[in-house]
């Protein structure tokens, strides 16, 4: 029915990795080997630091070592491929202690970070819903060559995985809506291992040697031994909701955790139950596989169990680890296409707001040889960084995650779990777009308070602390006496947060006004933080829907920086913004205009379109369908293309001030016949996108019970 599977190939690149280390002779590979063992981070000392000075090339790290090409017979390795083609590498179980059961069933694993596991295969066959083609090549996949049936079925786990393949959960704990909730792990979720691709910023050519690990997880594959009393399945429809937000991240320079694909099954016998609102009430839903792709896993609640259950040698190994890829990470450019937009940046705020290459290189590059004590530290202060450099960059796109408990945050600092995430559409700080969020802890307006308490329990694992609400038998005894991390250091990490973000989120924030960056906060001196206040304080007072106010804003800004612009412009303005007054912005644009903003710099840095709830709800819908027209998937990838490329220009203000179609009329229901199917929806997407939506649409909520 299937192709052979060409496996030996995939055997043989494996291996052949593994076994190749070359020295690199002092001066060849350029100036990393000329002296006495400073070595480069993708090399390792022979012999030690004190050895001869001879670095050889760390296995995947082949094409930075300059290495001329990959041995004969693994073209597997190099440039685009077919799905066979894909190379594996276990870099996890290699660097994190395995729980030595190997049974599916539920259970407390306590000495080890990872379980193994394997698919479970759905009752029906399994579809490819969706396809992301950047993320595809980024992998050494040729979108082009992949075979559909082939694809789906073998990462479902119908077709069996090549033996070089041991999928594995994760173990992690966390505090959920501030309560330490014990062992969580991945439930719905299992990790393939690493696939050797190509680094964020390397321009990918036929003769591109692969050699970045991304760790590819398939969420919703069946059971785990973290599964509890879940299925360990996901809703297809769901499952949209997390292909399409990291497209619309990445374009604006955020690092999230990429969607590879996503697989659904339409068979009646794999249907799940779910009660989506809570209520009581089951309703089936086809189930899908998400297929994400990161650096690595590894969540805050990673490093809390590890702390809680292996004590401080386990928790050094997992932080170890953890350095070691945020190592690999700091020396490529990871928003990079965000970058190139923008006017040249000071490097420090490169480096620190928007992921660029380290210019001086972190404590995480020396972390292999660090002592325990200093890991830990470095751990944390490298999430002060960049958790406050991620929800910085949350706050000004007017991204609300939706979720911020610790087993929902990456120990990588890039954007993960996203399903009740939403963009704002109303500039509202208190809106949740968690329907169970009651309390509304994770507002979008709360989100740099909630990462700042995040770093805390960290902290509290990093030095040893008894957790906040732990009702474990162990809450106050488990933290032995030991070479923790000391408090007052700890302390003297987590002070920096609030700098360090609120110089982030000014620095966004100016570049999103047509700004130079300076970063400076608002002071005594009326810094150039204080227009940002009147801005976001007048879109709050007014209603103003945040994305078309941002990107209208330029408009207001063009008739002629001097002047302030006309009455009637500025009215004409309030209205396609949805904001009831202008009263107070005539003052926010005098005080702007003063500092001499450029409406260009500010279109490079706004894009003319959000993910709007709605629409995401429309492709969800979309995707559960069986049967997609030419018209279904034209649309899918409209809006994938419009997500990854947002910026373009757009007409004046009189032109966008159409209010949204009705997506009720448009769709009649939820199943769409054939003919339905057939109808053109891609014109009227990009109005979509970017035009106002109707009160009832804007702002919707999103259910963890649909998952
Ligand atoms: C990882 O893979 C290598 C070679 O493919 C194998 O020898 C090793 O046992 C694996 N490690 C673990 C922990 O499974
Ligand atoms: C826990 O694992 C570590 C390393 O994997 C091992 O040295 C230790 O003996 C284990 N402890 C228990 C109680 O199993
Ligand atoms: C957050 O993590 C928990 C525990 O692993 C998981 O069940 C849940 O689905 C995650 N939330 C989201 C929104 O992905
Ligand atoms: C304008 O909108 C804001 C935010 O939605 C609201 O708080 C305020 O009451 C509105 N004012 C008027 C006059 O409608």
């Amino acid at each position: 029915m299937f192709h052979p599977w060409p496996w030996r190939l995939l055997w043989l690149a494996v291996v052949v990795t593994h076994a190749q280390f070359t020295a690199c002779v002092p001066g060849r590979y350029g100036r990393q080997c000329e002296h006495l063992c400073t070595c480069a981070d993708y090399e390792e000392c022979e012999d030690g630091p004190t050895g001869s000075g001879e670095c050889s090339c760390m296995a995947g790290e082949e094409a930075r070592c300059g290495l001329p090409s990959p041995p004969e017979g693994a073209t597997a390795g190099v440039g685009l491929g077919t799905v066979d083609a894909l190379v594996f590498q276990n870099l996890t179980l290699q660097a994190l202690p395995l729980d030595p059961e190997t049974a599916r069933r539920s259970r407390q694993v306590f000495n080890a970070s990872v379980s193994l596991t394997r698919p479970q295969p759905f009752r029906g066959s399994a579809r490819l819903a969706l396809l992301n083609p950047e993320v595809a090549r980024r992998l050494g996949l040729a979108p082009e060559l992949v075979d559909e049936a082939i694809f789906a079925e073998l990462l479902s786990g119908k077709l069996p995985l090549p033996s070089t393949v041991q999928p594995f959960a994760h173990a992690y704990g966390g505090h959920q809506f501030g309560s330490w909730s014990g062992q969580l792990g991945d439930g719905r979720a299992m990790s393939l291992g690493h696939v050797l691709g190509f680094a964020p910023d390397q321009h990918i050519a036929e003769d591109s040697v692969r050699w970045w690990p991304w760790e590819l997880s398939l969420k919703g594959a069946g059971k785990t031994p973290y599964s509890r009393g879940g299925d360990g399945r996901a809703a297809l429809a769901n499952a949209a909701r997390e292909f399409f937000a990291p497209i619309f991240l990445e374009s604006n320079g955020i690092p999230s955790c990429g969607t590879l694909a996503v697989l659904g099954s339409d068979a009646e016998e794999d249907r799940l139950a779910r009660d989506e609102w809570y209520t009581g009430e089951m309703s089936l839903k086809k189930p899908g596989i998400t297929l994400r792709a990161m650096p690595s896993f590894l969540r805050f609640g990673s490093a809390q169990l590890a702390a809680k259950r292996q004590g401080v040698p386990g928790l050094v190994r997992l932080a170890r680890y953890a350095l070691a890829v945020l190592a690999r990470m700091e020396s490529h450019d990871e928003a990079s296409s965000y970058l190139e937009r923008l006017r040249p940046l000071p490097d420090a705020l490169r480096q620190q707001c928007f992921f660029g290459r380290a210019v001086s290189p972190s404590c995480a590059e020396r972390a292999s040889e660090a002592t325990g004590q200093e890991v830990l530290r470095c751990l944390l202060e490298r999430m002060v960084h960049r958790t406050s450099a991620l929800v910085a960059a949350w706050m000004a796109v007017g991204f609300a995650h939706g979720v911020m408990n610790t087993d929902n945050l990456s120990l990588l600092g890039v954007t993960v779990d996203l399903n009740v995430y939403g963009f704002l559409s109303k500039y509202d700080p208190g809106w949740a777009p968690n329907h169970i969020d009651d309390t509304a802890r994770y507002a979008f307006g709360a989100q740099p308070e909630i990462a700042k308490w995040n770093l805390e329990r960290l902290s509290d694992a990093l030095t040893g602390t008894p957790f906040l609400v732990d009702r474990e038998p162990d809450a106050t005894s488990w933290a032995e006496p030991g070479e923790w991390l000391d408090l007052k250091r700890a302390q003297r990490e987590l002070q920096h947060f609030d700098e360090l973000f609120e110089r982030c989120y000014v620095v966004r924030m100016e570049l999103r006004l047509g700004l130079l960056a300076s970063g400076r906060p608002c002071g005594t001196d009326r810094g150039p933080g204080c227009v940002v206040k009147k801005w976001t304080t007048w879109l709050e007072q007014t209603g103003a829907d945040y994305p078309r106010a941002s990107r209208l804003l330029a408009e207001l800004l063009a008739p002629s920086a001097a002047r302030p612009p006309a009455e009637s412009l500025r009215e004409s303005f309030a209205e396609a913004v949805g904001a009831n007054s202008t009263a107070g912005l005539e003052e926010f644009l005098q005080e702007l205009q003063a500092l001499r903003p450029d409406p260009d710099a500010l279109r490079a840095a706004v894009p003319r379109l959000s993910l709007r709830s709605h629409v995401l709800m429309e492709a969800a819908k979309l995707v559960e369908l069986k049967k997609q027209g030419s018209k279904v998937r034209d649309f899918l990838r409209a809006l994938q293309q419009l997500l990854q490329h947002p910026f373009g220009e757009i007409e004046g203000i009189a032109a966008m001030s159409s209010v949204v179609d009705d997506p009720k009329a448009f769709w009649k229901g939820t199943d769409l016949t054939a003919e339905e199917t057939e109808v053109d929806l891609r014109p009227s997407l990009q109005g979509r996108l970017h035009a106002l939506p109707p009160e009832s649409l804007k702002q919707l909520r999103t259910s963890c019970g649909a998952q």
